[in-house]
């Protein structure tokens, strides 16, 4: 069967994962409704190409907190890769080290942070985590993470409580026995732990912790899951090094705005200030470039990576990765642009309907 596109992952994936492993990682809050307007959102925006450019040559290369990428997509924090592919993510590791793009593991990673490392000792990562309520058990990981050439903390702040998927629900699901949360093993006796309490974070976190984080660690703070311009400023004033634009998929707040359209009013408020980047409904090249054009310094995917795990493991990634990528070289090129500096607002028209 030749990929030609993303969806013909999700097709794949769709027809070869059980339900209830189907049904946890397409799943989306309440309704569904922002998970989808993820998507939608980008058909509502138009492009303005620019013709007779001498588009010849192109360059898709463009930086992530001053470390250079092949092109301006990376890999968004999931969990749970063992239930895609029996590698895991030690296969998501290596496709993102042969791609030279930047790959986001989860904490709730089914391969521990050390088998990831081993597993692609090239490849340039960020450490996604929450602030639990046991702060040693926060500092250890960081701890960890810092000692293994993380490059950077990504601090999730939209899930104080796991959103409401009602089909994760129906299915009771949770993680098969023969699958674990590696990370964690060996740092606090299982027996004793809430598996929940190593997924959300302590609900009563402020601004504070993030001060309390970044007084114990030297990596740069990235926030994922902010939605407004005031919360962007203060992470701004906060002197956090990066903001991901999120809405963690449609999966915890239903009604939110898609993050393609909460994108233009943050980075008008931080004006430069730090790197915003976003997450969320990146399916084709155009999207990729429609996200760079109002803004975002580089874009991450979620899903489509487990379809590409659950397709052929590292080189299903790897397939997604490079059909992206080829896709936004064409889209750029086919607007008259040669490079990602060249792409900039005057290439939008959004829709009248
Ligand atoms: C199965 C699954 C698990 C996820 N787990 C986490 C997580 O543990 N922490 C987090 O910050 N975001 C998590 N996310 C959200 C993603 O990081 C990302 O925001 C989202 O998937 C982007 O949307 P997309 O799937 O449309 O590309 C998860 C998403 C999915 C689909």
């Amino acid at each position: 069967m030749a990929m030609v596109c993303l969806t013909d992952f999700e097709k794949y994936a769709k027809e070869h994962l059980s339900k209830t492993a189907w049904d946890y990682f397409s799943a989306g809050a309440d309704e569904c409704y922002t998970r989808d307007d993820n998507l939608l959102a980008y058909k509502r925006i138009h492009l303005r190409p620019r013709v007779l450019r001498d588009v010849s040559e192109s360059d898709t290369r463009t930086t992530v907190q001053g470390t250079e990428f092949s092109f301006p997509v990376g890999i968004s924090t999931t969990a749970y890769h063992c239930l895609a592919w029996h590698e895991g993510e030690t296969a998501t590791a290596r496709a993102a080290e042969a791609l030279n793009t930047c790959y986001i593991t989860s904490t709730t990673s089914t391969c521990s942070v050390e088998e990831i490392v081993a597993a692609a000792p090239n490849g340039y990562r960020w450490f996604q985590m929450v602030v639990y309520q046991d702060r040693r058990l926060t500092e250890q990981v960081v701890q960890r993470v810092e000692a293994l050439g993380y490059k950077a903390l990504v601090l999730t702040v939209d899930m104080p409580y796991l959103g409401k998927r009602h089909n994760n629900i129906r299915n009771q699901f949770k993680l098969p026995p023969h699958l674990q949360f590696k990370n964690f093993n060996g740092l606090q006796k299982q027996a004793t732990v809430d598996p929940k309490a190593y997924i959300t974070s302590d609900p009563s976190i402020t601004w504070k912790e993030v001060h309390w984080l970044q007084s114990i660690t030297s990596l740069p703070i990235i926030i994922k899951g902010i939605l407004t311009k005031e919360d962007a400023v203060l992470a701004v004033e906060h002197s956090v090094q990066g903001i991901i634009v999120s809405n963690h998929g449609g999966r915890q707040l239903d009604g939110t705005l898609a993050t393609i359209d909460a994108l233009i009013e943050i980075v008008d408020a931080v004006k430069g200030r730090i790197e915003v980047y976003l997450d969320g409904g990146i399916r084709t090249g155009s999207d990729v470039l429609k996200a760079l054009a109002l803004g975002a310094k580089c874009v991450f995917i979620g899903r489509p990576v487990v379809w590409g795990l659950v397709y052929k493991g590292e080189e299903g990634v790897r397939e997604v990765l490079q059909i992206l990528k080829d896709e936004f070289r064409l889209a750029m090129t086919l607007s008259g642009c040669r490079n990602v500096a060249e792409i900039n607002r005057n290439l939008i028209q959004f829709s009248k309907l």
